[in-house]
């Protein structure tokens, strides 16, 4: 895997300005899931009972900053490394948080997705087909150590 400095500059650079935010764009994020896939809501402990992706929830503002700043490091390990490197043991845990939710592999494009349309929310002009790039690549990384292990889980 070729992960360039440039690349992993700009992850980094997006994930500050995001960070800025969180209330905002985890709210975003969570509401782009559930307009690409309405079915995902009852996945979410936190949204099962609402009709509303609710404000200020500290369950939903964890999961989307897991996912930003997760993607964000494995922008860098990439870069350092060459490969994903994620403690066994979070990796477990992952694993067997989302079997048990009943995530599926193309639960995984639809997080992709939402996570692409709020960078490019969040970044406005400084958003581009390289930041896109570079995020996706990490993101698509990430994203398959989890279902990997998913899978030996089942
Ligand atoms: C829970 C990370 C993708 C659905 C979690 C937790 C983490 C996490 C760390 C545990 C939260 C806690 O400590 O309670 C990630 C990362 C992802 C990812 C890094 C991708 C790179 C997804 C996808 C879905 C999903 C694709 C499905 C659309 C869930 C659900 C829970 C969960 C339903 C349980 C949350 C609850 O009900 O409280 N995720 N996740 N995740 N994740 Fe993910």
């Amino acid at each position: 895997i070729v992960f360039t400095e440039k690349q992993e500059a700009l992850v980094k650079e997006s994930w500050e300005i995001l960070k800025q935010d969180i209330p905002k764009y985890s709210l975003h994020f969570f509401s782009q899931i559930l307009e690409i896939a309405p079915a995902a809501k009852d996945m979410f402990s936190f949204l099962r009972d609402t009709d509303e992706v609710p404000h200020n929830n500290p369950k939903l503002k964890a999961h989307a900053v897991k996912v930003f700043k997760m993607t964000c490091e494995t922008a860098i390990q990439l870069r350092e490394k060459g490969k994903v490197v994620v403690a066994d043991t979070t990796l477990q845990y992952l694993g067997s948080v989302h079997l048990k939710s009943g995530v599926l592999d193309p639960h995984f494009e639809v997080v992709k997705e939402a996570l692409v349309r709020t960078l490019k929310e969040g970044l406005g002009e400084k958003y581009n087909e390289e930041v896109e790039g570079a995020w996706s690549k990490a993101y698509d990384h990430l994203a398959l150590a989890i279902k990997a292990e998913m899978k030996q889980e089942d």
